[in-house]
C-alpha cells in the first residue's frame, strides 16, 4: 500500500506553486494523494502569513490536525509555508504534536526528513534551494508556473515577505529557457513567472546570465509552442519602458499588467517605504495606455494603513478614479509581526478600514464593468480551462486580459479558441465560441 498524504495550500500564487512542487516530490517518494484528510499517513500545509486573516484560517484546520494525529499517534504532520517561517522554533512549543515544519526555502528538507529514520520534530529555515527544481505534479496540463526568483528585497513596512522569504535570489536565465522549453514539449501552452517582484529579475546575477526581465520575456516568447506569459507580481518601481514595451512586441506576452499601487496618497506611500509617489505611479500607467492601449490593468490596494488620513484616503480613491483598473485586490491594513508598520502610531480603527474598503470597491467595481464593456462585440482568443463553474454545461476559459469568460461552445481544455463576447460584469464576460456563430 502506498501511504497517502493530504496538503492544504493557502497564500499566493508562489504557494500554488510550491504546493505543486511538494506533490511532486512526495509522489517521486511512492506517496499518494488522499482525497481527505482523515485517510492520509501525511497532513500537510503550505501556509501564508500576509494578513492576520491568513493566520486565522490555517489555525482553524490544524486543530483538526491535531485530533487526527491523537486518534492515530503514527501519522506525519508537517507545516510548510510562510506562517510557518515567520513562527520558526515557537511552531513545536506551541503545537507539540507537529512534527516537522520548513520554512518556503526548505521544501527539499520534507523528503529528507521523510526518507530518515529521525523520531524528533525537526525544523528548517534556512534559504537553500529554489523549489522550482523539484519535481512537479501540475494541476492543469496546459499551463504552468515558473518560479524566476525567490525572495524581496524591498522593504516595504507592512509585509511580512521579505523576513518569511528572504533576500531576492534569481534562477539563471539558461535555466529557466531550457525549463520553459521541456514544459512546451510536454504540452504546456501557458506560462506563469513568479517571483515576490519579477521585475526586478536577474540584477543579483553575474555576467554572462545576467539578463533583464525583459530580455528573460524576449527568451521566453522565443520559445515554440508557448502561446501565453503572465507574471505576477511586478513592482511599479522597476516597471520601465523596456517591459512596457515588450507587451507591445512580444506576441505571446498577455495583454494584462498587474500593478500593485497599496495607496494613492504619496506621503502614504513614503511611510510604506515603496519608493514612488503618486506622480511617478501615474506616469508608469500612461506609459501603459500609450505602447498598450488595450492591456487590463489591476492592482493591490491597502485601506486603513497606520496615519492614513480621510484626505490620504480621498488621493487612493481618485487614482482609483483616474486609472479606471480593469480589476482590483482590496484589502484591510493588517498589523504583522515584525514589521515595521504594525509599531507606527496612529493606527486606523477597524471599523474606518471596512467603511473605506468599502468606498473603494464601489469605484473599483464601477470602473471594471465599464472598462469591460470594450469586449462586448469583440472575438477574442481564450484558452479553455474547463466546465463553468456557474453552470457546467458552459465552458470557462480567459483571454489574454485575464479576463474570466463563460462561454457556450464546445473546445477542450487546453484549446485556444475565439469567442464572441456578449455580455460583460465587472467580474466575468460571456459569450459563444466564435464557430458556433459561423457554424449558423
Ligand atoms: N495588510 C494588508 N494587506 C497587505 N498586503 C501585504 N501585506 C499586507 C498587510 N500587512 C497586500 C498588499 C500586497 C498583497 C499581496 O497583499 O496589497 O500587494
Ligand atoms: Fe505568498 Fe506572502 Fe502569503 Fe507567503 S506570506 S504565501 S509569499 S502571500
Amino acid at each position: 500500500m502506498h501511504k497517502r498524504y493530504h496538503l492544504t495550500t493557502f497564500g499566493c500564487q508562489m504557494n500554488a506553486h510550491d504546493s505543486e512542487r511538494m506533490k511532486g516530490m512526495l509522489e517521486s517518494l511512492g506517496y499518494a494523494e488522499s482525497a481527505s484528510r482523515d485517510q492520509a499517513d501525511l497532513i500537510l500545509f503550505n501556509t501564508c502569513s500576509i494578513r492576520e486573516r491568513a493566520d486565522n484560517r490555517f489555525l482553524a484546520h490544524l486543530g483538526e490536525a491535531a485530533r487526527l494525529k491523537r486518534e492515530q499517534p503514527e501519522r506525519v504532520v508537517g507545516i510548510g509555508g510562510c506562517w510557518a517561517q515567520s513562527v520558526k522554533g515557537e511552531i513545536f512549543a506551541r503545537f507539540p504534536f507537529v512534527d516537522v515544519a520548513f520554512g518556503p526555502g526548505q521544501v527539499h528538507k520534507l523528503a529528507e526528513f521523510l526518507t530518515s529514520d529521525s523520531l524528533t520534530a525537526q525544523g528548517y529555515f534556512e534559504f537553500e534551494e529554489f523549489t522550482g527544481r523539484l519535481p512537479g505534479k501540475r494541476e492543469r496540463d496546459f499551463q504552468a508556473w515558473v518560479q524566476i526568483s525567490v525572495g524581496c528585497n524591498c522593504v516595504c513596512s507592512y509585509c511580512i515577505v521579505p523576513s518569511t522569504r528572504g533576500r531576492e535570489v534569481s534562477r539563471p536565465s539558461a535555466e529557466l529557457v531550457a525549463e520553459v522549453r521541456q514544459l512546451a514539449d510536454d504540452g504546456v501552452r501557458e506560462v506563469t513567472l513568479l517571483g515576490q517582484n519579477v521585475n526586478s529579475y536577474g540584477r543579483d546575477l553575474h555576467r554572462p546570465e545576467r539578463i533583464t526581465f525583459a530580455e528573460l520575456l524576449r527568451q521566453i516568447d522565443a520559445v515554440d509552442g508557448i502561446e501565453r506569459i503572465r507574471y505576477t507580481s511586478p513592482h511599479p518601481k522597476d516597471m520601465r519602458e523596456d517591459v512596457v514595451r515588450a507587451h507591445a512586441e512580444l506576441p505571446s506576452l498577455c495583454q494584462h499588467i498587474h500593478l500593485p499601487l497599496q495607496s494613492g496618497s504619496s506621503a502614504v506611500l513614503k511611510r510604506m517605504r515603496r519608493t514612488y509617489n503618486r506622480e511617478r505611479y501615474l506616469d508608469r500607467v500612461s506609459l501603459i495606455r500609450e505602447h498598450v492601449p488595450d492591456c487590463a490593468i489591476t492592482t493591490d490596494i491597502i485601506a486603513g494603513f497606520p496615519g492614513e488620513t480621510a484626505e490620504d484616503f480621498a488621493q487612493t480613491l481618485y487614482v482609483a478614479e483616474q486609472v479606471g483598473y480593469d480589476g482590483a485586490f482590496t484589502f484591510a491594513y493588517s498589523p504583522r509581526r515584525g514589521t515595521e508598520a504594525a509599531s507606527l502610531p496612529d493606527q486606523v480603527p477597524h471599523e474606518v478600514k471596512v467603511q473605506r474598503l468599502e468606498l473603494l470597491v464601489e469605484v473599483i467595481q464601477r470602473h471594471a464593468h465599464e472598462r469591460a464593456q470594450r469586449f462586448v462585440g469583440r472575438e477574442l482568443d481564450v484558452l479553455v480551462e474547463g466546465p463553468s463553474r456557474t453552470d457546467p454545461g458552459r465552458l470557462r476559459g480567459r483571454t489574454t486580459h485575464n479576463k474570466v469568460v463563460n462561454f457556450d461552445g464546445l473546445a477542450a481544455p487546453g484549446e485556444l479558441v475565439g469567442v464572441d463576447i456578449t455580455g460583460a460584469t465587472s467580474q466575468t464576460l460571456s459569450g459563444h465560441e466564435s464557430i458556433l456563430s459561423r457554424a449558423a
